[in-house]
């Protein structure tokens, strides 16, 4: 499996710390300091799917492929404006095409999850080119009465288009069970429904997920490398799923390794669940960070708590 082409879309509005402690008892050096988020992208007048469609128009262009030759739509989103038709579907509308479409949840780790379906698609023949976009605003389900969480996310959309060819990509995925991450869901007015209304915010032990997205991500990490016959010195960039810079700077010194092999947007992304390490990816194509033949290691968690790594040859040949 080869990425031929990445694309992304925030939304217009930026909100700094300083914005959040206009409403919120925060401040901007609590944020900075336990986080590194000093901005984030907040949806407003958009709408997640025009987001959406148009980080996949500009992974379309990025790639310079004929949007007839995209066998499959992979899109991960954890809320979106509808709950059916999926938003897989807008997007096909959108861009033209008469392939397959599909929806995924697998929390913040959606990405890894998606390449892992596209993978399995290209390995079966069932499809040669894949359109993976990652949208997400979790400013609709966190609580912006509480400072714990809310300063925490921002919403963007992040794509990628994956082809048949390439190195042979490792993949790990796991879930384990925690209450560490939860949001409620209450839908519809059924009379013989008798449970109780959920909370319908995000709750997180703040902690317990940092612990966890620690640990999981190295033993992700390792197990891709294991099976790739790779040490940490032979990958080029880490993209770490971008959720807390100290999260990030714990792997790094676990890793023993430069701060160079870790880049990083969540300065002025914030945490964009599944949307974040394509974003990141994109980011980078487009600065030309990437070489040809640079082995990349993807690595995200999220609420399940699942957690996996990607390994790839960055590289359209
Ligand atoms: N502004 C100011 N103070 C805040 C605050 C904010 N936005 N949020 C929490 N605080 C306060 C707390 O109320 C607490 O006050 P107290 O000591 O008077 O009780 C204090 O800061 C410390 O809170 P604590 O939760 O112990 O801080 P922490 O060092 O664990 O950092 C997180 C909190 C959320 C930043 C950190 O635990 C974290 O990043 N966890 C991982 C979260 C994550 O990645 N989630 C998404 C996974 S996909």
């Amino acid at each position: 499996m080869k990425i031929i082409g990445t694309g992304s879309a925030l939304p217009h509005l930026v909100v700094t710390n300083d914005d959040l402690s206009k409403f919120l008892d925060t401040n901007d050096e609590w944020i900075r300091t336990r986080t590194g988020i000093q901005s984030r992208n907040i949806l407003s007048t958009e709408t997640i799917t025009e987001l959406a469609i148009k980080a996949c128009l500009d992974c379309i262009k990025n790639a310079k492929i004929d949007i007839q030759d995209i066998d499959y739509i992979l899109c991960h989103s954890v809320i979106s404006d509808a709950i059916i038709p999926a938003l897989s579907t807008f997007i096909h509308d959108a861009i033209g095409t008469d392939c397959p479409t599909l929806d995924l949840n697998g929390a913040c780790t959606g990405f890894i999850y998606a390449l892992d379906i596209a993978d399995s698609l290209i390995k079966a023949q069932k499809a040669k080119n894949v359109l993976i976009v990652c949208a997400e605003e979790p400013s609709k389900f966190v609580d912006w009465t509480k400072r714990e969480t809310c300063v925490l996310f921002g919403d963007g959309a992040g794509a990628v288009i994956v082809s048949e060819g390439g190195f042979d990509s490792k993949i790990h995925l796991k879930t384990q069970h925690t209450d560490a991450l939860y949001c409620g869901a209450n839908y519809g007015n059924s009379p013989f429904d008798k449970q109780e209304m959920k909370d319908p915010f995000l709750y997180m032990k703040g902690r317990d997920v940092f612990k966890l997205a620690v640990q999981s991500s190295k033993k992700d990490i390792d197990y891709v490398l294991e099976k790739a016959g790779m040490t940490y010195d032979d990958v080029n960039y880490f993209l770490l799923h971008q959720a807390n810079m100290r999260i990030i700077d714990f792997i790094k010194e676990q890793f023993g390794l430069s701060c160079e092999k870790f880049p990083h947007n969540i300065e002025y992304t914030g945490n964009t669940s599944s949307a974040s390490i394509p974003l990141l990816l994109d980011e980078m194509n487009k600065n030309e960070q990437l070489k040809d033949g640079d082995v990349l290691v993807f690595s995200a968690f999220g609420a399940g708590f699942t957690s996996g790594a990607c390994l790839i040859k960055w590289g359209k040949n």
